[in-house]
């Protein structure tokens, strides 16, 4: 096995600086035990599992690995008297909760402190970065306008990161638009402690997205995806990136309603611009839902096990770096 030790293996106890982004709630205890075992950092949806589910989720995913296993919430969609038993099961059994989309919150960081796990926010800019130092988060998550899903940010992830780096003094994740070992290896080199990526991991087996979807991610070339606010139904005023197919496929129809999914233990009909990705046993007009994917899409040639990719970047980047392998 490669490593590559920076501050957030050593805070994790994880051995390559690789997180899978924690995808809109869903419970995909196999992506993220796939991540985890390759020695990453395997993400769980926390909002939509109960706290039982969530639980057994997470003792699965430890089970198997050299990596960190965390949980994620996004707060707008996370009511903390309904969500309160799920969040002391994720802060008692997760190496790392962490939080997205809102302000950071000093309460929220002190219900996973002490439940014993440690905490991260992703943030866009470093303003919210510096809000979340001072709310006490261990890790900060900084996103880059080139994030494929929902983007908080409104710059670009280089020109952000050194800002950041100099503003806060605890470990920071980069993400938005990497999906290549260069690039991680470019932001390691100057000075992230680790990388998360989304569309990278949603082109992966384990992934719990419809193959229509990993296959159009395939496909794409670089400039394909745009930044906006037009898949706003459900989740107004909340900023995403997503293939440009998606939106003309979107626009050509006119029925209220595209298809159906599951969400969660429910099966919901996906209203057209609703801001869902297709999961894996979505039906109706596939191409024309939330096919969310960040700038790195041109670099991903084929869909590859989680583990290959967890692998491979920590090789590569190990190698681009000059680190000796260990
Ligand atoms: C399909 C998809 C779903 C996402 N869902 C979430 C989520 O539930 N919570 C979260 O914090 N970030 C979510 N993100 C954003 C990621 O955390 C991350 O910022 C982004 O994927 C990084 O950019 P990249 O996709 O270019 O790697 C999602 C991203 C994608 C592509």
């Amino acid at each position: 096995m490669t490593g590559i030790e920076t501050p957030l293996t050593r805070l994790l106890g994880c051995t390559v600086p690789v997180q899978q982004a924690g995808f809109g709630g869903a419970l995909n205890t196999r992506l993220a035990a796939a991540v985890a075992q390759a020695g990453g950092i395997g993400m769980l949806g926390g909002a939509l599992a109960g706290a039982d589910a969530l639980g057994y989720a997470i003792a699965e995913v430890r089970a198997g690995g050299h990596g960190a296993v965390g949980v994620n919430f996004v707060v707008p969609f996370l009511d903390v008297a309904e969500h309160r038993a799920a969040l002391d099961v994720a802060a008692a059994g997760a190496d790392l909760v962490e939080f997205f989309y809102a302000e950071p919150d000093p309460a929220l960081v002190e219900v996973v402190r002490a439940g014993g796990a440690r905490v991260g926010w992703q943030v866009g800019s470093a303003r919210e970065a510096r809000s979340a130092a001072a709310a006490g988060v261990d890790v900060v998550v900084l996103q880059g306008i080139e994030a494929g899903g929902h983007v908080r940010a409104t710059a670009g992830l280089l020109p952000m990161l050194a800002a950041v780096l100099d503003a806060v003094d605890v470990p920071v994740i980069a993400a938005g638009g990497i999906a290549t070992p260069r690039a991680m290896a470019a932001v390691l080199a100057a000075g992230a402690a680790g990388v998360r990526m989304g569309t990278r991991f949603v082109a992966s087996l384990e992934s719990d997205f419809h193959l229509d979807y990993k296959a159009a991610l395939v496909a794409a070339e670089a400039g394909d995806t745009v930044y906006t606010e037009r898949f706003a139904e459900l989740w107004p005023g909340a900023p995403h990136r997503v293939l440009r197919s998606a939106i003309a496929a979107a626009e050509a129809g006119t029925e209220p309603i595209v298809g159906s999914m599951s969400a969660g233990a429910t099966r919901i009909d996906v209203p057209r611009f609703a801001g869902f990705a297709p999961v894996a046993d979505a039906t109706g007009d596939v191409a024309a839902m939330a096919l969310f994917a960040g700038e790195g899409v041109g670099e991903i040639a084929e869909v590859l096990p989680a583990g290959d990719i967890v692998r491979l970047f920590g090789e590569r980047a190990a190698v681009l770096l000059g680190t000796p392998r260990c």
